[in-house]
């Protein structure tokens, strides 16, 4: 992978999960990164384990739905860093709530969390990605912005990022900016924890992935990588699924296995 060395990465939600790995692969690539997460621990980690690693992390306490955080962030990292070439978008809030029994303010807070920081943040960067004659935006969205997966807000949410962020593409594309985001499928972070604790749910999920196992972070990490390498110059305004070829073939659900059974005993 080409052009990282050097560069300067702001990864939002880089505490954990996919973040997280986003951010040491960065770094790993080459690139100084500043982790910003609203669970100040979380970043330290992070930025930490960047460090132990030979690389450059700065860890940063900010609340991406915050106007002001968010500035204050990317100040930071400016300031500190030198400017931005990449902006990595990896946060979320996921209620598991029906249409029938969300909330107003549950919406408004997983709209906020999942749409609204992400403009924050890219609005607060811009200006810097410009200023360096171009840069890589990736916005990590996911599988329910094109399948149903019974989560309305955050789905609601996750389509629009994907809209959204095509948007830019074409408006920030006389920049040299381009941006893409990536659709990850089921995912082990803590993020899901508690759901694929029940063994029903990791069955027949598992059973709706036909690679056969769950996405690991450092899976999304790649992805998001190469988006952000000049290795990807020429890729802007698209989605990238990485689910294990899961909303491929979602729609046969559990009959694809009940298929092959029945044609292996013929
Ligand atoms: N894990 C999956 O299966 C999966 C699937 C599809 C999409 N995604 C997407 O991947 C992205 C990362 O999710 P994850 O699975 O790594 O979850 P995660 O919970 O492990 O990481 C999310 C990080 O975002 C931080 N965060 C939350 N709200 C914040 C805020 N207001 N300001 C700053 N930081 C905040 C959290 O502290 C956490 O460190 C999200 O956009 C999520 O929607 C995940």
């Amino acid at each position: 992978m080409r052009g990282l060395d050097g560069k300067v990465a702001m990864v939002v939600g880089g505490g954990s999960g996919i973040g997280r790995a986003a951010a040491r692969r960065l770094a790993e690539e080459g690139a100084s990164v500043a982790v910003v997460d609203v669970a100040a621990d979380a970043a330290d980690a992070t930025a930490a384990g960047i460090a132990a690693a030979g690389g450059r992390g700065l860890a940063l306490h900010a609340d991406a739905t915050a106007p002001e955080d968010v500035d204050r962030a990317v100040d930071r990292v400016v300031t500190d860093l030198g400017g931005i070439d990449v902006l990595v978008n990896s946060v979320a809030r996921v209620p598991r709530r029906t249409m029938y029994d969300i909330t107003p303010q549950e919406w408004q807070d997983t709209v906020d969390a999942c749409l609204f920081s992400y403009f924050l943040t890219t609005r607060a960067a811009l200006p810097h990605l410009v200023a360096r004659g171009g840069g890589k935006i990736v916005n990590v969205c996911s599988v329910t912005a094109h399948v149903g997966a019974q989560l309305p807000a955050y789905s609601a949410a996750k389509g629009a990022v994907l809209s959204w962020s095509r948007e830019i593409a074409v408006e920030f594309a006389h920049h040299g900016i381009t941006v893409n985001t990536v659709s990850p499928g089921v995912i082990e972070t803590p993020i899901n924890t508690e759901v694929l604790r029940s063994d029903a749910v990791r069955a027949t999920m598992l059973d709706a992935i036909p690679l056969g196992r769950f996405g690991r972070p450092e899976d999304v990490a790649a992805t998001i990588a190469f988006l952000a390498s000049s290795d990807a110059d020429f890729v802007s305004g698209t989605d990238v699924v990485v689910d294990g070829a899961m909303i491929a073939s979602t729609s046969w659900g559990t009959a694809r296995t009940a298929w092959r059974t029945h044609d292996a005993a013929r």
